[in-house]
């Protein structure tokens, strides 16, 4: 398995903005032959224009949608080389949270990446290789106060990651995690005052984030810390899981307090 990305295939689903984009202009920087996807056919024609790459514009989410997908990419850019599951929905709620929104953050940020897994895999095992780059989050590592299904979604997401990676990955197949906490971007803004007040303050921008994530295609490494801090709430959470959810609640006490939550 060769991390020269000069001349691979690339697919970025959620392409047209934010981290996807990031990731497009990243990968064509790197040499890489890329494919944009975004429900925004605009946006996706945008990036996919400054990449030199393709527009992909559709769902990425829905069994028809990838399988659709899938094709397009296939007859764009011959061999899918790496795909990166990207797309993702960040609802806003609690146990009470609409129906519609565990549906979405089921669908875009779990289910995507296990249908796209079924289509890639068979010739990826057949090749010997393949790469499936996860746009995860801190919150699948830790969570995410205010949204139940984000934080949810997110554990199933990297739980997936790390189980595509176990089972296939002495067949070639390398898989990596990217879990940052904040970044700049439309997501970030559309979470409002508790965005602001939990994540902005420590927010990267999305170029960064897209470099952590090549240095660790080109290092083989599975999980992607752009915030390098989370890995010590992340050994807190494993060693002390009663300290790690008294200092969780006692900032969503703070949230309270300031009336966001
Ligand atoms: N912004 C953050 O603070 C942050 C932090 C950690 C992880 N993430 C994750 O990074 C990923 C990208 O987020 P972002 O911040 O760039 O968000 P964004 O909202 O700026 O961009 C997401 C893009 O995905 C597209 N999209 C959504 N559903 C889609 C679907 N079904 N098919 C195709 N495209 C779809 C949207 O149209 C949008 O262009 C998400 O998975 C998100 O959960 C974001």
């Amino acid at each position: 398995m060769s991390a020269d990305l000069a001349g691979q295939g690339v697919v970025v689903t959620g392409g047209g903005r934010g981290i996807g984009a990031a990731l497009a202009r990243a990968f064509a920087a790197a040499g890489a032959r890329v494919a944009v996807n975004d429900l925004d056919a605009g946006a996706a024609g945008a990036v996919a224009e400054e990449c030199g790459g393709t527009a992909l514009p559709g769902d990425a989410a829905s069994a028809d949608g990838l399988a659709d997908l899938v094709g397009r990419a296939r007859a764009a850019l011959g061999e899918i080389d790496v795909w990166c599951a990207n797309a993702g929905v960040a609802p806003v709620g609690g146990a009470d949270a609409a129906a519609t929104a565990w549906a979405s953050a089921w669908e875009v940020n779990v289910l995507a990446h296990a249908r796209a897994a079924e289509l890639l895999l068979p010739r990826w095992l057949e090749r010997g290789e393949g790469r499936f780059l996860s746009t995860v989050s801190a919150a699948g590592l830790l969570t995410m106060l205010g949204s139940a299904p984000y934080a949810v979604t997110k554990h199933g997401a990297l739980a997936f990651a790390e189980w595509l990676s176990a089972t296939y990955r002495h067949r070639g197949v390398r898989v990596h995690a990217l879990c940052p906490q904040g970044v700049r971007t439309d997501m970030l803004a559309s979470t409002g005052p508790i965005g602001e007040a939990l994540l902005a303050p420590t927010a990267l921008d999305p170029e960064d984030v897209a470099e952590s994530a090549l240095a660790a295609v080109r290092e083989e490494r599975f999980l992607i810390l752009p915030h390098p801090e989370v890995a010590e709430y992340y050994r807190v959470r494993a060693t002390d899981p009663d300290r790690w959810i008294a200092g969780m609640n006692r900032l969503q006490q703070g949230l309270e307090r300031s009336e966001l939550l």
